[in-house]
């Protein structure tokens, strides 16, 4: 099964604003090209203690974040797809895993979870395999959790699946053997990337870190993680590319301006995610973000986005 058609391919990154039922409703409203769910977990999750979230860090350069998977669990999910439907865009389901009172094994989880959205009417599934707030190692740092989640999932799900990605830009070793196993296990679109982790910031009046979970330390978004996100959208653009394999790369990382959106294409990404500037802005940025990315390739020639899409030069 082809990938839903996302237009604009512009849409939110799981996690802000996409929690509650409220939240994914107003996404539906918005000018975004889908919806996307905050991470699901087999059980409801509260997620870590506040203060969890600093939303506008030094300078305005981004956010940090530790929610600790707060969500309302994949069966509440599960009811509220029907009626996002309505909103006439692909619903995408983003499933994630956390520990949670039992001990059904991680890629059950996920298992369970993929089952449950894909029976509900789900047009996506985002696996994330990013996820840093629990214990600072993503799955995705491990290839044979890759292939451990991905395989079952792979067998089970008819509907098509991406998988969300951490920064690999110091680890490229690793990023070549993750990339080639995504595409033995075809994957059908690669969103990169997940926050970058680990990240501390320090109220200085106060002398307080900004955030109480995990020692303050959470996941790095906006802005200054935006060159990053254009490393990661780009090496698995030609990675894939070199090998002939047809693997869609979605670009999620910085993007507060439609410049930084028309950056992502042009690295490669076929659709972009807005995280963090869409805590700032609220759901009226999609409409703001698309006309100014319609605005630019008219200025500069071009008719649609696909024809700008990993055409980046060398210097
Ligand atoms: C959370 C953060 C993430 O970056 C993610 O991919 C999933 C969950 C969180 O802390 O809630």
């Amino acid at each position: 099964m082809g990938i839903p058609k996302i237009h604009p391919p512009i849409t939110n990154a799981s996690g802000p604003l996409s929690v509650t039922e409220e939240e994914l409703h107003a996404l539906g409203r918005s000018g975004a090209g889908a919806v996307v769910t905050k991470s699901m977990t087999h059980c409801p999750r509260e997620g870590n203690p506040e203060p969890r979230l600093a939303p506008r860090i030094n300078h305005d350069v981004g956010s940090i974040n530790s929610m600790g998977l707060n969500n309302l669990g994949y069966k509440r999910y599960a009811e509220l797809v029907p009626a996002l439907k309505q909103h006439g865009k692909p619903v995408i389901a983003s499933v994630s895993y956390a520990p949670c009172g039992h001990d059904l094994p991680l890629e059950e989880q996920y298992l369970v979870i993929a089952q449950a959205l894909e029976e509900a009417g789900a047009d996506m599934l985002e696996i994330n395999l990013s996820t840093p707030n629990l214990t600072g190692i993503p799955i995705a740092t491990d290839p044979e959790n890759v292939r451990r989640v991905m395989e079952p999932l792979k067998r089970a799900i008819r509907i098509p699946m991406s998988v969300k990605m951490p920064p690999y830009n110091n680890s490229l070793a690793l990023f070549e053997e993750v990339a080639s196993l995504l595409v033995e296990l075809e994957v059908d679109a690669v969103v990169t990337m997940n926050s970058e982790p680990n990240a501390l910031d320090i109220d200085l009046k106060t002398r307080t870190k900004l955030i109480r979970p995990r020692g303050g330390y959470g996941g790095l978004g906006g802005p200054a993680i935006l060159p990053i996100a254009l490393g990661e959208v780009h090496r698995f653009y030609r990675y894939f590319r070199d090998r002939g394999a047809e693997i869609p790369v979605w670009g999620c990382g910085g993007i507060a301006t439609p410049e930084d959106a028309v950056k992502h294409f042009l690295a490669g990404a076929s659709a972009v995610q807005v995280g963090t500037a869409l805590l700032w802005e609220g759901p009226g940025i999609f409409e703001r973000l698309w006309g100014g990315v319609e605005r630019w390739l008219r200025e500069h020639g071009f008719s649609s986005v696909e024809e700008i899409i990993g055409t980046v030069r060398d210097a």
